[in-house]
């Protein structure tokens, strides 16, 4: 795990995507990766010290972003979720492991009540929507050195716009599944020309399965442990 210091934590965004560039299909499916890349997935889980994911895909997914397919402990689990919907019965509030939930001012109390009986610790920032640099900042304080994001599209592009992810995993399955509205790796508002895009450096590729796993660094990134 690398100890970083300035205040925020190493952030590794892992996706499964198909080879059009989707994270679901305009249904809704995300079972895109295959068993060996969902063990891949598990043991990262497993090295990482919270694992986070927007409201969308909480509501949409009903994940429990727990380890159980490799030994290993279990991340604290973030909710990036400004309204606090997310419903008593979700997996992600289960007993499995511990759970933040993230919220901002516009937050009801008594939904936040709701979550802090669910189990739920809850972390306020930000007005409108999570401002996420004061919520990892917050994260750091509570050692969290090492998030794992796990999506989906639209907090996928805002931390990328707020230049919070470091490193990117992306696993490639051999599928094509098209639709305009199917939900593509980031989305949100995106820039207007290339030029202006988050750059990236292809450290590492090699085949998991069926999938082709491709390993990024975001360049210029202040948490790089190599220029630590
Ligand atoms: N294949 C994969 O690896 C993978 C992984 C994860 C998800 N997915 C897929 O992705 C889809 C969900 O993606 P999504 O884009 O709909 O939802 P999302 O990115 O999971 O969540 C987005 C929501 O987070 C909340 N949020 C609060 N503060 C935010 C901020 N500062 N920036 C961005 N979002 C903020 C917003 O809702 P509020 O305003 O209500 O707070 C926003 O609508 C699902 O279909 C899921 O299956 C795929």
């Amino acid at each position: 795990m690398d100890e970083q210091k300035t205040g925020s934590p190493y952030v590794v965004l892992n996706a499964a995507m198909t080879a059009d560039g989707k994270i679901s299909t305009r249904g809704g499916d995300s079972r895109i990766s295959c068993e060996e890349d969902l063990d891949r997935l598990h043991r990262l889980r497993s090295e990482a010290d919270a694992v986070m994911v927007g409201i969308g895909t909480v509501l949409e997914d009903d994940p429990s972003l727990s380890v159980r397919r490799v030994k290993g402990g279990n991340p604290i689990r973030i909710v990036v979720d400004s309204q606090a919907r997310t419903p008593s019965e979700a997996k992600i509030l289960n007993e499995e492991a511990s759970t933040i939930v993230a919220v901002s001012n516009r937050a009801e109390e008594q939904e936040v009540n709701r979550l802090r009986s669910s189990g739920a610790q809850v972390i306020v920032a930000g007005d409108v929507r999570v401002d996420l640099v004061h919520l990892l900042e917050q994260l750091h304080e509570r050692e969290i050195r090492k998030l794992l994001l796990e999506g989906g599209s639209t907090l996928n592009w805002s931390m990328f716009r707020e230049g919070l992810v470091d490193e990117l995993l992306i696993a490639v399955a051999p599928r094509i599944v098209g639709g305009e509205g199917a939900k593509t790796l980031v989305g949100g508002e995106g820039f207007k020309k290339v030029s202006e895009g988050i750059e990236l450096k292809l450290m590492h590729y090699e085949t998991v399965g069926e999938d082709l796993l491709l390993i990024y660094k975001v360049k210029g990134s202040a948490r790089d442990p190599e220029n630590k």
